[in-house]
Order: structure tokens, then sequence, then C-alpha cells
């Protein structure tokens, strides 16, 4: 499959970590990484946004400002929701749907899961929908049966169309944040599934397109040798976009994916 129109990818997950001051050096330390050959995204809390943005303007950084949540009603009575018009009111234009904390920490459903990442397409976000499969489903040989449930679970009612804003992430659960991670090899052989499963699901070119980033426990270490696996577009990245040299690094890594187009 040809993967010369794939830009390599990194997002910055930065979770329930930071606060105010940690989040403008992280912003102050990473700024500049952006906009070469990579699309780097960062999605820092809620509480931080404006700030972030307010930074990257300054700065004139390339770095993307996303978000890690949101609600897909537009307003009303929802208690502590943010909704995307809200987001985007902040200068976001990236959101994560199906992150494996949400739904296995928080609770959040596959028709859920759907449903945002439906909204928020409409609204004109780019999504990055996580899918990945729990340590015993990978031990009963599950994992290419969840990450092709998660996939069109939460790709139904998706268009062709939008697909050029939808950024897949393959997560398996155990790997993130535990400093374990899938084998160069095992992540090429998900994604290279995932890639087949979107190729029945659309079209072989569409699929040829879509970037599919694989997440957990990428570090500077690791990240080249996942990177140049054919399947593999870029990370999302946990604990290690909390330091702006590691994120950087991993950034930089991202030029053993261009070598292959
Ligand atoms: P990690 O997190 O890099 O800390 O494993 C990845 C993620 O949750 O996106």
């Amino acid at each position: 499959m040809s993967t010369g129109d794939r830009k390599p990818f990194v997002g910055g997950n930065w979770k329930m970590n930071t606060d105010s001051e940690g989040a403008r050096a992280l912003i102050g330390g990473v700024g500049g990484i952006g906009g070469g050959d990579a699309e780097v995204v960062v999605y820092p809390p809620f509480p931080y946004l404006r700030e972030v943005a307010a930074d990257i303007s300054s700065q004139g950084s390339r770095v993307v400002l996303g978000a890690q949540d949101f609600r897909h009603e537009p307003n009303g009575a929802m208690t502590g929701c943010v909704s995307i018009d809200m987001l985007k009111d902040c200068s976001v234009s990236s959101v994560l749907t199906g992150h494996s904390e949400r739904r296995h920490v928080i609770g959040e459903t596959d028709s859920l899961i759907n449903a945002k990442t439906k909204a928020a397409l409409d609204a004109g976000m780019q999504v990055v929908l996580c899918i990945g499969e729990l340590l015993e489903q990978r031990e009963a040989g599950q994992t290419d049966a969840v990450n092709e449930r998660q996939l069109r679970a939460g790709l139904e009612g998706v268009d062709e169309g939008s697909l050029d804003r939808v950024v897949i992430a393959y997560e398996p659960v155990w790997a993130i944040g535990t400093g374990k991670t899938a084998t160069s090899a095992d992540a090429q052989d998900a994604h290279a599934k995932i890639r087949s499963v979107l190729a029945s699901m659309y079209s072989k070119e569409a699929a040829g397109k879509m970037r599919i980033l694989y997440g957990g426990s990428v570090k500077p270490g690791n990240a080249e040798e996942l990177f140049s696996m054919p399947d593999i577009d870029g990370g999302l990245i946990g604990g290690a976009s909390l330091n702006a040299e590691d994120f950087g690094a991993i950034v930089s890594a991202t030029r053993a994916s261009i070598k292959r187009g």
C-alpha cells in the first residue's frame, strides 16, 4: 500500500497533568517543534487551553491545539461538560475520542464514542479516534477483533469525505503508562490489520491515506524503531509529552517514517 501521502503526526496528551505555570513552560519548550515535516498537536487540560493558545500564537508556533474531551451536544443542561463550540472558541481544532482512560476508567461506550466522533467531524474538527485491546483480550488472541469492533463502531456513519480529518491511534491498553511497549513487529501487524479494516469499510485508497498512530509508552529510545514500520505514521504520547526535550526527540524520530515515503 502506498505510504507516500501520509504526513507523520505526533500528539502530546498531557492528560490530568501540569498546572498553569507548568503548561506555559511546556508549550514554551515545545512551541518551536511543529510545522516541519510532521503535524504536532498538544492536548492540554481544559483550564489551560486559552493560555496555551495565546502562547502558541505569540510564539508564532505551528503546534496545533487539541482537547482531550468534550460533550457532543451543542449546549444545555450538562453540568460539568464542555461543548465543541466552546473548544473552538479557545482555538482548539483537534480532539481525542475513545481514549482508553475514557473507555475503561470513565466508562464511555462505543455508541457515545461514535456520537462524539461524528459531532466533532460535523463541527469541522480533526478527530483522533483511539482504539486498543486490554491485556486479557490480547492474551485471549482478540487484539484484531477488538480493534475491528472499536473501529467499526467508532466510525459508524462517518463518510469517506470526512476521513482526511480522522486519525486513528492504536493504543494497546496494557502499554499505556506502564513502560511496556508493543514490539515494533506486533504494532506493525496490528496497524496493517487496522488499515485493511479501513479499506474494507471505505476503500483501499482512503485507507492508504489515513494516519494510524501507535500509542503506549513511546519514548525517545523506541520511537524511531516504531515509526520506521510501514503502517505506523507517528504516535500519541502521554508521559513523554510532559518533557519538552523528550517530546521533541520523539517528533524528530518521525524522520524515520518520512524516509519511506
Ligand atoms: P503513555 O500514554 O505514552 O504515557 O503510555 C499514551 C496515551 O495514553 O495516549
